[in-house]
């Protein structure tokens, strides 16, 4: 529950890092799993070959392009407009993909539409987040996939950085919610690969407070940063599985 009584994905969640700084993000998302491991980790649990995939709050819409190379239809949701213009900009040429404005409780799209709903970095699914999930089984067809991919603060430096500046948020508790909604849990080890110094030391600045970005320069040597990733998986039931 988010203050005021809100639901979590029922407000557009303020997103700093994405919104004030898209050039910094798009190094970030540059960097992020060098090895590929969370790609196959999503392949894993739903291939996007031939189906319609959506991805919600797709920011500027930097994963639109690697769906589409394989997928039938994409779509990008996004609440920020600056960010749905960005995104739109950056897949005008892609002629499998829209964007759309939109929340993950509120997706523009007919029931039973979709084979994939996928979310990165979404903080805006966790506890609270019930008329999301439901709102994303509503689009998915019977046996479709949710996935929510997020950064696990148990884990490593960037965990404990995290949780430096997020005192109030519990990652145990945010696990044991998407296991009461049913969703299967992966941790995916990745490394997030830097050209420079310089851009490293950038994206620890949009990421943490001064205090922390400040800490976390000095603990990381190089330009190469280990980043654990929870990938939660929630399948829509087949018809006739006996499923809700
Ligand atoms: C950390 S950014 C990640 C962007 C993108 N997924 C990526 O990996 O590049 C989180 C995004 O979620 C969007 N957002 C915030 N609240 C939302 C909501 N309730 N529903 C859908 N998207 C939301 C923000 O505007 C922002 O673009």
């Amino acid at each position: 529950m988010l203050r005021g009584g809100r639901r979590r994905g029922t407000v557009t969640i303020p997103s700093p890092n994405i919104w004030h700084w898209p050039e910094i993000y798009e190094i970030e998302n540059a960097a992020q799993d060098h090895a590929g491991a969370l790609a196959a980790e999503l392949q894993r649990h739903a291939g996007w070959s031939g189906a319609h995939i959506v991805d919600i709050g797709c920011g500027t819409g930097y994963h639109l392009p690697l769906f589409a190379e394989q997928a039938r239809a994409v779509t990008g949701i996004e609440p920020h407009p600056p960010l749905v213009g960005a995104a739109r900009e950056r897949t005008a040429d892609l002629g499998n993909v829209i964007v759309l404005q939109g929340r993950a409780d509120a997706i523009p799209l007919p029931g039973s539409s979709v084979d994939i709903v996928h979310a990165r970095t979404a903080y805006f699914f966790g506890p609270g987040c019930e008329p999301g999930i439901r709102e994303a089984l509503r689009v998915l067809v019977p046996g479709g996939c949710l996935l929510v991919v997020d950064l696990d603060a148990t884990a490593g430096h960037y965990g404990e950085w995290m949780r430096a500046d997020l005192p109030r948020y519990d990652p145990v508790a945010v696990e044991a919610f998407f296991e009461r909604q049913g969703f299967e849990l992966a941790r995916i080890d990745t490394e997030w690969v830097f050209g420079s110094r310089a851009d490293l030391e950038a994206v620890l600045g949009i990421e943490f407070s001064p205090r922390v970005a400040s800490r976390a320069r000095q603990q990381v040597v190089g330009t190469c940063l280990p980043v654990r990733y929870r990938v939660h998986c929630l399948r829509k039931p087949r018809i006739g599985s006996g499923g809700a």
